[in-house]
């Protein structure tokens, strides 16, 4: 009783001595500490933080709220750390949305959006995976969903980072691989090569790839009609990734086939073009992906889609889009 009496008047004692910048600070477990705001060095806190099953690693919640700590997860969004119909771990937000990476096993990592943990633009094998982030495939998910807008022009890696290189509405910047934050200032189209990271071998003398202007044209066109009342009749589709390149799946019209980044069709995968909207090609990807690599791919539909179920009897396994075990009695049709 009197050691805690004592320590308490310490406290009164300092923060009465350095006025605002000391205040004390209740630890989840009872420890009280004594806080110096603003939090001086980062580097202090522990750095790999290993939560329980049902808790998730979050920002400013310990020493102060100054460091990460576990915090119990929001069971009720759509991402559980504890989803026992998968066979790896998803990685949770406390809000209980998805983080932007998710590694499936210890094969390779996806960016995803928040909601699912269904595949956007972007991957690593797990080897390389250390230092993903995902933060331009996300930057670029939320700004088609939430912008409307058609043509957006902004680059990422094949690993989610941001180009060095940045064009989009009509201005250009050096931009910060994990921010997109210009690092430089930031200057019409017209000036583009007179930026540091420009280089002319590696971009060539035009920003736009050639997916991206096709698909970038035509939403100015059916802008500009929309604009007059007219009604577009929308024949071509045009699917383009993140980085520029031909999209997964294209469709002439007629038929909806998986392409590679120049656009050529992988293989003989096809479909509808009215089937589309079903169709996601990962399969078909992953196996030209694969090529070359030592790595064996899984059975596609005719579609170019993962066949969701692999295998024969006792081996039989049920897989998700992305092709990874999902531990499900039976298999999505
Ligand atoms: C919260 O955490 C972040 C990342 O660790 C850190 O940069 C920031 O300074 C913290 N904020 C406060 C108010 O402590
Ligand atoms: C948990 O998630 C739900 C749904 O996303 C949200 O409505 C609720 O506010 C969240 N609760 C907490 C404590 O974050
Ligand atoms: C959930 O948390 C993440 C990380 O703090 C944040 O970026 C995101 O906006 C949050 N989403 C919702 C719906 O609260
Ligand atoms: C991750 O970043 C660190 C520090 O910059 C670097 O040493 C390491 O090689 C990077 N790892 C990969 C797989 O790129």
């Amino acid at each position: 009783m009197e050691g805690i009496v004592e320590l308490l008047l310490s406290f009164l004692l300092l923060c009465a001595a350095s006025g605002n910048s000391h205040s004390v600070w209740y630890e989840d477990n009872g420890d009280i500490s004594v806080c110096e705001k603003p939090c001086v060095d980062p580097s202090q806190c522990i750095a790999d933080i290993k939560c329980e099953d049902d808790q998730v690693v979050q920002n400013n919640v310990t020493v102060c709220g100054c460091c990460p700590g576990c915090v119990p997860h929001n069971i009720t969004g759509p991402c559980n750390p504890k989803d026992s119909t998968v066979t790896w771990k998803p990685s949770c937000e406390s809000n209980g949305t998805y983080k932007a990476v998710q590694c499936k096993g210890d094969d390779r990592c996806f960016c995803t959006p928040p909601d699912s943990s269904t595949r956007i633009f972007g991957f690593q094998w797990f080897e390389n995976s250390e230092n993903m982030t995902c933060a331009c495939s996300r930057y670029v998910w939320e700004l088609k969903k939430n912008s409307g807008r058609k043509d957006i022009t902004i680059h990422c890696t094949e690993g989610g980072d941001f180009d060095e290189l940045q064009c989009d509405n009509h201005i250009c910047w050096c931009a910060d691989p994990r921010t997109g934050n210009p690092q430089t200032r930031v200057v019409p189209e017209t000036m583009m090569k007179l930026l540091p990271c420009y280089d002319e071998t590696k971009v060539g003398t035009q920003y736009l790839r050639q997916c991206e202007s096709y698909a970038v044209a035509k939403a100015r066109i059916d802008e500009a009609f929309l604009q007059h009342g007219t009604t577009i009749i929308n024949l071509d589709y045009i699917n383009c990734d993140y980085d520029g390149s031909y999209g997964f799946k294209q469709s002439d019209g007629t038929t909806c086939y998986c392409a590679w980044k120049d656009g050529s069709r992988i293989g003989s995968w096809a479909s509808q073009a009215t089937e589309i909207a079903n169709v996601d090609c990962n399969c078909a990807r992953d196996t030209k992906y694969k090529e070359g690599t030592g790595r064996k791919n899984l059975v596609c539909l005719p579609n170019g889609n993962y066949q969701p179920s692999q295998g024969d009897g006792a081996d039989k396994i049920c897989v998700d889009k992305d092709g990874y075990t999902i531990k499900m009695g039976d298999c999505a049709e």
